[in-house]
């Protein structure tokens, strides 16, 4: 350095200009300028342009202003367009021309553009101008790629390569403080960043991008209009660049990493970083300032000081102390995503993974989080009491506020929402580390409010990671951290905060628990930080944080880098998003559009009526993101949106859909498939729309077949919508609005044998109440006629799920047949494995139908309906009049039927119905036992009634209690119906995928509502 001193140009202004004239042929006015170690002249020529001259220092190398040539000729070649000063060659054709000085010292002049502009550290560091600053240094360096010079392979202590060697300087450090914290970083260096130099890319690049050696536009301040003095460019790593630049940029800059983001938002556009590099980048800024602060230290020592370098030192050490207290995987995150990769590798991995296997995940609560009536906890308003109460650590009134709420409306679960801003966080602890007076206020987790004691469950099996406990007032109280690894998915976190203590003692690091364990119990305020009790829980997809270092609250400014590195928790815990987003018309709106628009009997369920938005195997979800156990839709057979019918049905209709007069595989595949359920002589098949439509082309093939109209129909049954159907239903016809049998309709009793005269015996109660159709025909005989048809449901559902007696229907049949008439099965609702025993309802009585009508479940939900028929049937009904269907039996629906019978056979859902019906009716008759009211348990797989009695042994209806029960039923999240003349009957059919996990579910809710409803009865 002294060297050097001793070696600095001093000519005067005139000495210069002549100089300039002698080399350049400029004749100009010159201004000095600074300049630590050589002598600079700012050239205003004549005709308005500017430019530099530069007197070099005598000491300097020709090695050194040779490559400095060499670079920037380099850049007048490659980039004219850059902002950076451009050779001026001398008279001679040089680059750079000779002088010796008085004292006989010889130094080398070189002349080049002056660039406009003011120095960024005159102006403010936003961050437009830093973005703008990272292009421009991207561009610069883009623009070096491929140079190379002898004088760039300089042994600098200032090369980031060399930072280490900052251990050596520390002595000169006096702070031990200080001194350790510098250690602090060096020994990340040397640990993570060392031994990974060979491998990172390196070029020559400008290696001093501070605020002093960056211009910006005076007229626009956020555009750098150019960077000047390439004193210090060297042969090093790329993404040194960077970390210079940010390291200056960042000192008294509110948010550094926001600074070094902007930068390398910048300089990634123009000049693609790596990951790796970007991982490197804050040490790789601190490496910068622990080398310049202890080259300060050491030249102190060395020269009393020296003002010129020590000029950053002040705010170099308070930038040091701020990111010694950040975490270095928050910044990295910051920067990683300023970059446009993911905050951490494999972050979008994991909620992708969450997505998708949402429905695999177990109950995180006793029942899945959207079975409850929810509702969000208040703490988004800084004015509700909840809220002040718990920001002023009175978490017992907080409490009182909450649970006062969920009394006056049923709300069963409080969700603190994911993202919310936040006024609770009151104490020190949530105070920024990243950004100047600011604080945390964005809650990163999902809160989860009920009584203290409440048992919280892993969805997915997991590691315990650790387990301790927090004593901060407004912490976490009792932490369990979970490591989570499923197959097809980066490993992630799982954060369980505010426990009651008892986890401690139960749970250690180490131990693995299976998908569906107890994780802990939500603590009492005084085991949980002080908090109303809830469960903070939270995703980490950065496996390398430990549990005290995860952000359950973080900064408004970097909630992006917040929504990868801990997101949204709500699918892990079995929350709709629905809870969240409502959209469409309100209930009110609908309702009354439904009047105006449609007919208005146009039937509703519930007096208060539901909207639902989704369906999802077992479950309904409704607008408010509120989950219904669906036990009483049978149409989504195999449960709603199953999957494999969604895409049967997406790609047929993106394939080709037409109506039948052309050649299609797939009716005729489905036709093969569908018969081969049937027994052997049902071999006919059409395809129709709907269940009416069904029963409908069943009663033409009927006339064809048989010239007659007499129908032979049961009470109380339902086969269909249009006038001739409903001519055949007594449900309708005998109701509000009906007329009355007509003439060529004929009603016999429902073959009921739980209201069967008393004195019949079991066993006859087929052929007894068989004897109804038996008087029918004999009284058609008797005038001259005869019966064209039979048609019933194989188990009459409408008529309150009545079990067809043993026998009965052999005994119709075999009468009905005598008298020349056929046999019409409805399946609509008990068809296509709904009993599990049998595919079809009808095999139960051991009869075969000449025709069976099916709809409802047949597509899972598409409007599909189908008639199976006799083979001879079918011949009599080719009279010459051509049958044409536009709809019935299209290419879509057709694989929506296909695929539908693939899921009940490749699913083994038959079996599944009889073990799920078995184990319900088991649990209905251990009810029975417990509840009076409960006359009668009735089903077969899947197809399940319980008959409500105000008095077993007269049998009276228990009609009040029957709509009690669905009603109280509905209002804790399951659905079901009530059937039967007197509407007594509980109906239930869920869908063939119903686990028995499910039915637990249906069970308790059922037992719960008994018990409720029961005790209101009196
Ligand atoms: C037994 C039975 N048959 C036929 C139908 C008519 O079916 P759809 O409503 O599809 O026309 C129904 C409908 O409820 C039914 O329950």
């Amino acid at each position: 350095m002294n060297d050097m001193l001793k070696t600095t140009p001093d000519f005067t202004i005139e000495e210069a200009q002549a100089l300039l004239a002698q080399h350049f042929g400029l004749n100009a006015a010159l201004t000095p300028l600074d300049s630590e170690r050589d002598q600079n002249f700012k050239v205003s020529a004549g005709d308005g342009r500017s430019y530099i001259l530069k007197i070099i220092n005598a000491a300097e190398p020709e090695i050194e202003s040779d490559f400095q040539t060499a670079l920037l000729a380099h850049l007048g070649a490659r980039a004219d367009t850059l902002p950076v000063p451009h050779l001026q060659p001398a008279l001679s054709g040089e680059s750079l021309a000779t002088t010796s000085a008085r004292s006989g010292l010889v130094h080398r002049l070189r002349l080049v553009s002056w660039i406009e502009g003011m120095p960024l550290a005159q102006s403010e560091r936003t961050d437009a101008a830093l973005r703008s600053l990272g292009h421009m240094l991207g561009r610069f360096d883009a623009s070096l790629k491929g140079f190379m010079h002898p004088g760039a392979l300089r042994d600098l202590d200032w090369d980031i390569r060399n930072a280490g060697r900052s251990a050596g300087r520390l002595l000169h450090v006096a702070d031990p403080q200080d001194r350790a914290l510098l250690q602090r970083f060096i020994d990340r260096f040397e640990e993570r960043i060392a031994p990974r130099l060979p491998m990172l890319r390196s070029a020559v690049i400008h290696n001093d991008a501070n605020d002093w050696n960056v211009l910006v536009g005076e007229d626009d301040r956020n555009r750098i209009s150019g960077i000047i003095d390439f004193g210090d460019a060297l042969y090093t790593l790329v993404m040194a660049e960077v970390a210079i630049a940010a390291a200056y940029a960042g000192l008294d800059h509110p948010d550094p990493i926001g600074a070094a983001a902007a930068i390398a938002n910048g300089y990634h556009a123009e000049y693609p970083l790596i990951e790796e590099e970007v991982d490197l980048l804050f040490d790789l800024i601190a490496m910068r300032l622990v080398t310049s602060v202890t080259i300060s230290a050491s030249r102190r020592a060395h020269t009393g000081g020296n003002p010129y370098l020590a000029i950053s030192e002040r705010p170099a050490w308070a930038l040091l102390r701020k990111l010694d207290a950040m975490n270095p995987r928050f910044a990295t995150a910051i920067l990683r995503k300023a970059c446009g990769f993911e905050a951490v590798a494999g972050a979008r991995a994991v909620g992708a993974w969450i997505d998708r296997n949402r429905k695999n995940l177990l109950a995180l609560l006793d029942r899945p989080a959207a079975a409850y009536a929810a509702d969000i906890v208040p703490y988004g308003d800084p004015a509700h009491p909840m809220t002040v109460n718990s920001a002023a650590a009175r978490p017992h009134e907080a409490q009182s506020v909450w649970t006062e709420h969920c009394r006056g409306t049923g709300v069963e679960l409080g969700i603190g929402p994911w993202g919310e801003a936040r006024t609770v966080y009151s104490g020190e602890m949530f105070v920024s580390r990243l950004l100047e007076k600011t604080r945390r206020s964005r809650h990163l987790g999902l809160d989860l409010f009920k009584a203290a004691g409440t048992k919280v469950y892993t969805p997915l099996a997991a590691t315990v990671a650790s387990v301790e406990i927090e004593t901060d007032p407004l912490g976490y109280g009792c932490l369990v951290a979970l490591r989570h690894e499923p197959e097809g998915c980066p490993p992630f976190l799982t954060l369980w905060g505010h426990l009651a203590h008892e986890a401690v003692g139960r749970l250690k690091a180490g131990d693995t628990l299976e998908a569906g364990a107890l994780v802990g119990e939500m603590g009492a305020p005084e085991e949980n930080g002080g908090w109303a009790p809830h469960l903070h829980l939270q995703i980490c997809t950065d496996t390398g944080l430990s549990a005290s270092e995860i952000l359950g609250v973080g900064e408004e400014r970097y909630l992006d880098v917040w929504s990868e590195l801990f997101p949204d928790a709500s699918a892990f815990a079995g929350v709709a998003p629905e809870f969240y987003e409502q959209t469409g018309r309100t209930h009110e709106e609908i309702v009354r559009l439904r009047k105006d628009l449609l007919l208005s009997n146009l039937s509703i369920s519930y007096e208060k009526p539901i909207k639902f938005v989704r369906g999802e195997g077992v479950w309904l979800i409704d607008d408010r993101g509120r989950a219904y156990l669906d036990c009483f839709n049978n149409v989504c057979h195999i449960g709603h949106a199953h999957p494999a019918v969604v895409e049967a049905i997406a790609r047929q209709a993106a394939t080709l859909n037409t109506n039948t007069r052309y050649l299609h595989d797939n009716i005729v595949a489905y036709a093969e498939r569908l018969t081969s359920t049937l027994p052997k002589e049902l071999a006919i098949a059409a395809f129709a729309n709907s269940g009416s439509e069904a029963n409908s082309l069943a009663l033409r093939l009927m006339r064809a077949h048989t010239g007659r109209e007499n129908a032979l129909v049961l009470d109380w049954a339902y086969h269909g919508t249009t006038q001739e159907l409903i001519d055949l239903s007594a449900y309708k016809f005998r109701r509000k609005g009906g007329r009355g049998p007509k003439s060529h309709v004929h009603v016999a009793a429902v073959p009921d044998s739980y209201h069967a005269p008393a004195d019949w015996p079991a066993e006859e109660h087929g052929k007894r109440f068989a004897e109804d159709i038996a008087e029918l025909i004999a009284a058609m005989r008797a005038r001259g006629e005869a019966p064209g048809f039979f048609l019933a449901e194989s188990i009459p559902s409408v008529a309150g799920q009545v079990f067809l007696p043993d026998g009965y229907l052999k005994e119709v049949y075999r009468m009905v047949r005598d008298a020349g008439g056929v046999c019409i099965a409805d399946e609509v609702q008990v068809g296509f494995g709904r009993v599990g025993s049998h595919w079809w309802a009808f095999e139960t009585q051991g009869v075969v139908p000449d025709v069976v009508t099916m709809g409802k479940p047949i597509g899972a939900g598409h409007p599909l309906a189908a008639v199976v028929t006799t083979r001879e049937i079918a011949a009599s009904f080719d009279n010459g009049m051509e049958y044409f269907n536009t709809f019935g039996g299209n290419p879509v629906s057709c694989a929506a039927g296909l695929a539908v019978l693939d899921v009940i056979e490749g699913e083994d859902l038959r079996r599944n119905a009889l073990e799920i019906g078995n184990y319900l009716l088991a649990a209905f008759r251990s009810m029975q036992e417990r509840y009076e009211v409960i006359g009668d348990i009735r089903g077969l797989g899947l197809f399940l009634g319980i008959e409500l009695v105000s008095d077993r042994s007269t049998k009276a209806p228990a009609t009040e209690i029957a709509r009690a029960v669905s009603n109280g039923a509905r209002q804790r999240g399951v659905l079901m119906g009530t059937e039967g003349p007197h509407d007594n009957v509980l109906k239930m059919r869920p869908p063939m995928i119903f686990s028995k996990r499910d039915a637990d579910h249906l069970i308790a809710v059922l037992a719960e509502t008994f018990e409720a409803v029961l005790a209101r009865a009196g």
